[in-house]
């Protein structure tokens, strides 16, 4: 190729990278235009974090001094000059999302994790961020999560898709105060309890359970409702259709559905082996025939609560809360491998709302906002007095409506969730869609087995030989 032929080419690579810059330009901004405001804003943020970093962090100490010069400047002339060190600053890669920004930062030498949480309060100062949190996802990277916005603070809504989920027991929460969300594998779970001031969203939290487990045949609801008469009154009004069984207030009758699946539970635990061939049911996973059963206790304490007095109809009221007790506490404790999970709610922050030895033995707490320090103890134990940040009490303030506070026994400390609002037509349209699913997971194991082949112990005969 001539030399003319290679000036020849120089207007056209010109255009090229001019067309490449007006490419990402329109790119960006058709972008910023089709964002919402809330996302816009972090944009801008996002673009004056890049812009602002090689000033920044050397002032945050987030930079490394190279002192070993370089191949290429020992053979540079100095004039005999000293040879400058060099300042590294870790590559920080931007993005955005509504509530802020996430930052993806390189680690260099001196220069780590730590370093980076130690500095977090002043790049929060820095970047505008009502608060910043260091991960480290792979060595060598770091990353920066910074909320120009409490995201506990915006309320948030989730509509049902009505689809079955292809993750089993797995509760999709909401979002924890990085905007990042949160879920929970409730596999081997046998208990959650919820806690908190009426009116800050147990029950639309519970509401959000159902809506989006409801499409799964694998999963069968039972509710006692400690609010309401009958099961054409109160929140679960609409959700019955999907229920196989539905109590009030009446002790009795909560009586009889707890013994009911303490039943289920025994008559289970004697089919396991013939009709799963496992003795734990999560071993093989729930399945229509063999359905998850929730059992939801709202407003927990008209079930449990001490009842004084020496007349016979009150003893009667404390026998049969005992035993309620004793009931569910049979299935907390021995449940989990039957596929049994009970959810417990209450607003009453004492001791007897749920007895402590239930609360105990429920891996997974969570509250809403409470009054007092010793009410948050009494809903989420002793633990919560270590970590004052995420203590209930501080979620009063009527815009933490949704808002609660969890702990989880597989990790320490709590987190807060932002829960979103699931709403009363929308549950209700789903449970009229999957009402054909409710079956009585009783009724369901007694016709397997009527059919299943009876067992020879001495031949080992039967379905789990087979399988085996
Ligand atoms: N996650 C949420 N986000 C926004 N508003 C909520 C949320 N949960 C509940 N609410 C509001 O609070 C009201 C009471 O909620 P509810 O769940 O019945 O409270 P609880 O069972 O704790 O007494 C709801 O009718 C709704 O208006
Ligand atoms: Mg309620």
């Amino acid at each position: 190729m001539s030399v003319q032929e290679v000036y020849g080419l120089a207007p056209l690579a010109a255009v090229a990278v001019a067309a490449v810059f007006v490419g990402w330009a329109v790119w960006w901004i058709v972008r910023y235009l089709l964002a919402d405001s809330m996302t816009r804003l972090s944009i801008r943020q996002a673009v004056r974090v890049r812009r602002g970093w090689k000033r920044l962090a050397p002032m945050l100490k987030l930079a490394a001094t190279d002192k070993t010069p370089t191949a290429l400047a020992l053979l540079s002339n100095t004039d005999g000059k000293p040879i400058k060190p060099r300042v590294l600053v870790p590559a920080l890669k931007v993005n955005h999302d509504a509530y802020g920004v996430i930052a993806r930062a390189t680690c260099l030498p001196g220069v780590g994790l730590e370093e980076f949480q130690k500095a977090a309060p002043h790049l929060a100062n820095a970047w505008r961020c009502t608060r910043v949190a260091v991960t480290q996802d792979k060595p060598g990277q770091v990353v920066i999560r910074g909320v120009r916005l409490d995201p506990l603070k915006f309320k948030t809504e989730h509509s049902p898709t009505g689809l079955e989920s292809d993750k089993v027991a797995w509760w999709d929460l909401g979002l924890d105060e990085y905007a990042q969300p949160v879920s929970v594998d409730l596999t081997q779970v046998p208990g959650v309890t919820v806690a908190g001031l009426p009116g800050f969203g147990k029950t639309s939290l519970i509401n959000r359970l159902i809506s989006d487990w409801a499409p799964s045949p694998a999963v069968q609801f039972a509710c006692a409702d400690g609010k309401v008469s009958t099961a054409r009154e109160g929140d679960y009004a609409h959700l019955v259709k999907r229920m196989f069984a539905f109590v009030g207030d009446d002790l009795e009758e909560a009586n009889a559905l707890f013994r009911r699946l303490v039943e289920l539970r025994r008559s289970r635990v004697s089919a396991a082996e013939r009709i799963l061939g496992v003795q734990s049911m999560w071993e093989v996973g729930p399945s229509p025939a063999w359905p998850l059963v929730v059992l939801i206790i709202d407003e927990a304490h008209t079930y449990f609560r001490d009842h004084k007095g020496s007349d016979p109809k009150t003893k009667k009221l404390a026998a049969l809360a005992a035993e309620n007790a004793r009931l569910v506490e049979d299935l907390v404790k021995k449940g989990r491998s039957m596929g049994i999970l009970v959810i417990l709610a209450t607003q009453k922050s004492t001791g007897d709302a749920i007895p402590t030895f239930i609360r105990d033995v429920c891996p997974v707490g969570l509250s809403f906002a409470q009054k007092t320090a010793e009410a948050a103890v009494a809903a989420l134990g002793e633990d919560i007095r270590e970590w004052p940040d995420a203590n209930p009490i501080n979620l009063q303030d009527r815009s933490y409506v949704g808002v609660a506070s969890m702990n989880h026994q597989s990790q320490p400390g709590f987190i807060r969730i932002r829960t979103p609002f699931v709403s009363g037509t929308d549950s209700a349209a789903i449970a009229q869609q999957t009402a054909h699913l409710a079956q009585d997971p009783g009724e369901l194991l007694a016709s397997q087995v009527g059919d299943a082949a009876p067992i020879d112990l001495a031949k080992g005969t039967g379905p789990t030989a087979e399988a085996a």
